[in-house]
């Protein structure tokens, strides 16, 4: 949500700026703008509603001058529209401040009130002027400890970038609940909502804590505590590399990072299960914990709820062990009966998204342990952990979440095979066969990835239906979740989710010969079940996609299409069935001529609730 961008050193800022904005553009895209400081002690913002490339022409009419001191931002919109004017920076009245935000100010409308009484007049509808004015009030000349001053009267999740006209040579970042780290070059420094951004100017990064704030020019960076305390920070060197951060001759971030899939679960395996035995480091929760925890809950947002519905039937199968999984956002409202007794587990793509960390905090306060399932490495979520299961799945920049899902997948997998052994709950043959089973899903990745062609070409000849329904069962019901959620996110096509044996309950009043039904069907104890729902569709002339394990020669009688999974263990099919339903998505989006890595509304971390 909103991304952010800080340079200070000897080059000009603002190519600088822009190109380094340009990698944030997935967190958010309605509006952008920039803000110098230039060699007369001129702060000079521009800014524009859209994507980047509308404030690329707004500088070309309206040119900046050389500055060595720029921050930046990219907009996902929560008060006020998405217009010119609600863009950021956001400036004092004097126009001697200048604000980037990321986050929410929860009480900024009695600040808002309060300025307001002591003269300040307002110009957007944005929570983030607030912070501008509540500075300029404080700025006795000393803009630390103006910003410092003011951050302690903001309540809410705040990242935050300041520069001054008064001090040229110096941005100040603070952080809380949103995150911001500190990029340490020669002789530059940079601030960013996230590492990409910056990747291929410097690996050196300084990750900003909650409650820390900072000061920056071109050859220092001084961390304290928003209370003033200074503090050594730990500066990390980031290892994943430039390419990752590239489309390398995909079209889009998702095609690739759906193309990533293989490699990134066969490193997984070669980590986790080196020489067949389980290595889960990091679990930090002991064996004994493990085999006397009473319940697990899962909280989870989005895709990765998905990964955590798919994660109840591994965890139930294997462990006998009542899992029960909820959306952050429904679990931090609900009063959940959790205790000593409940394992947590939370997971998260960018372990930064606002309702599951609320939602950790809720649980750790009622007694549980937390083990996070998460990708970005040192991230809020892993921080707050008990323990952190990384699933290294790599940087993820496609806003629809693909590597990421399979990368939770296998870990709820290798987790739930984990809990059986230690539980005694499932016989070690049959673990062991599993474990035989999970190497070899590389492979039918692989495999299933070479059938792109039909997959576009079943992809377009749908790709004109209003209405999709995705129908699954068991173990598959969380893959028609998903499915939808990819096909809606990104081609904007109403899509529903349904257990199928729900659909008599309501959904089949949706069938029609308008509607587009994809069914999950893959070999399983509920094939037959399967195939009975696909033939009530049919009977009401629905188009059935159905997606099936190769070789079941029956399926194409029931079916106007069909994309077939290698046969697997059936608890294994989610891995291979979404595999299918992730490119289909993709394929009709781009067949609608949709931005697929930069969908309407979206934004890839929700970082605010
Ligand atoms: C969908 C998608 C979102 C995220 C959700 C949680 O494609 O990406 O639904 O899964 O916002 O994000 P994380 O996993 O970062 O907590």
């Amino acid at each position: 949500m909103c991304g952010i961008i800080g340079y200070v050193g000897p080059s000009d800022s603002t190519p600088i700026l822009l190109a380094c904005l340009k990698k944030l553009e997935y967190r958010g895209y309605d509006s952008s703008g920039v803000g110098v400081l230039d060699h007369h002690s001129h702060l000079i913002v521009r800014k524009s509603k859209g994507k980047i490339k509308n404030l690329e022409e707004v500088l070309k009419g309206e040119p900046l001058p050389f500055s060595n001191v720029g921050i930046s931002h990219t907009r996902w919109a929560t008060h006020g529209l998405p217009t010119d004017i609600n863009a950021h920076p956001h400036v004092n009245n004097a126009g001697t401040i200048a604000v980037v935000h990321n986050g929410i100010i929860e009480n900024y409308a009695p600040l808002r009130e309060k300025l307001k009484k002591q003269g300040c007049y307002f110009v957007s509808q944005t929570d983030t002027e607030v912070i501008a004015h509540l500075i300029s009030v404080l700025y006795k000349g000393d803009l630390k400890q103006a910003v410092q001053k003011a951050i302690a009267q903001l309540k809410g999740a705040f990242a935050i970038a300041v520069i001054s006209k008064d001090h040229p040579d110096l941005m100040i970042a603070a952080r809380v609940g949103s995150p911001l780290i500190i990029g340490l070059g020669d002789k530059e420094n940079y601030i960013a909502s996230d590492v990409p951004a910056i990747l291929d100017r410097t690996r050196r990064v300084i990750y900003l804590k909650d409650g820390q704030m900072a000061v920056i020019t071109m050859d220092k960076v001084d961390v304290f505590t928003f209370a003033g305390q200074k503090v050594t920070p730990k500066v990390d060197t980031v290892s994943f590399t430039v390419s990752a951060a590239q489309k390398e001759g995909y079209d889009h971030f998702m095609l690739k990072e759906i193309h990533e899939q293989p490699q990134g679960l066969a490193n997984m395996l070669k980590n986790r299960l080196p020489s067949g035995k389980l290595n889960l480091e990091g679990l930090d929760v002991s064996d004994k914990v493990l085999a006397s925890v009473k319940k697990i809950t899962v909280i989870a947002c989005g895709t990765a709820y998905h990964a955590g519905l798919v994660g109840k039937y591994i965890i139930e199968d294997l462990a006998r062990l009542t899992t029960e999984v909820d959306t952050s956002s429904e679990f931090r409202y609900r009063n959940a009966i959790i205790d000593k007794h409940t394992l947590v587990v939370a997971v998260s793509q960018s372990g930064e998204t606002a309702d599951t960390l609320a939602a950790v905090r809720e649980a750790k306060a009622k007694g549980a342990k937390i083990i996070s399932i998460c990708n970005v490495v040192g991230s809020s979520l892993a921080r707050e952990s008990d323990g952190v299961l990384y699933t290294h799945a790599g940087l993820e920049i496609g806003v629809a979440s693909t590597k990421a899902y399979t990368a939770q997948l296998m870990m709820f997998y290798l987790l739930g095979i984990k809990l059986a052994q230690v539980r005694q709950t499932a016989k070690p043959a049959r673990l062991k066969d599993l474990i035989k089973q999970l190497q070899r899903v590389p492979d039918h990745q692989k495999s299933l990835l070479e059938q792109k062609a039909a997959i576009l070409k079943i992809a377009e000849a749908n790709s004109h239906f209003g209405c999709f329904l995705y129908l699954g069962r068991n173990i598959n019901y969380p893959t028609a979740l998903e499915g939808a959620l990819k096909l809606k996110e990104i081609s904007y096509i109403p899509a529903e989710g349904y257990a199928a044996g729900e659909m008599k309950h309501g959904p089949i009043a949706l069938i029609d010969e308008y509607r587009a039904v994809v069914c999950v069907a893959v070999q399983s104890h509920v094939y037959e079940k399967m195939i009975s729902n696909i033939q009530e569709i049919r009977a009401r002339k629905g188009n059935v996609i159905a997606v099936a394990t190769q070789g079941d020669k029956d399926i194409a009688h029931h079916v106007d299409y069909v994309l077939t999974v290698p046969a697997i263990d059936e608890l294994l099919t989610p891995l291979l069935a979404i595999i299918p339903l992730q490119l289909m998505a993709y394929y009709v989006a781009v067949k609608r001529g949709n931005d697929v890595d930069q969908p309407r509304n979206l934004a890839k971390s929700v970082t605010v609730e």
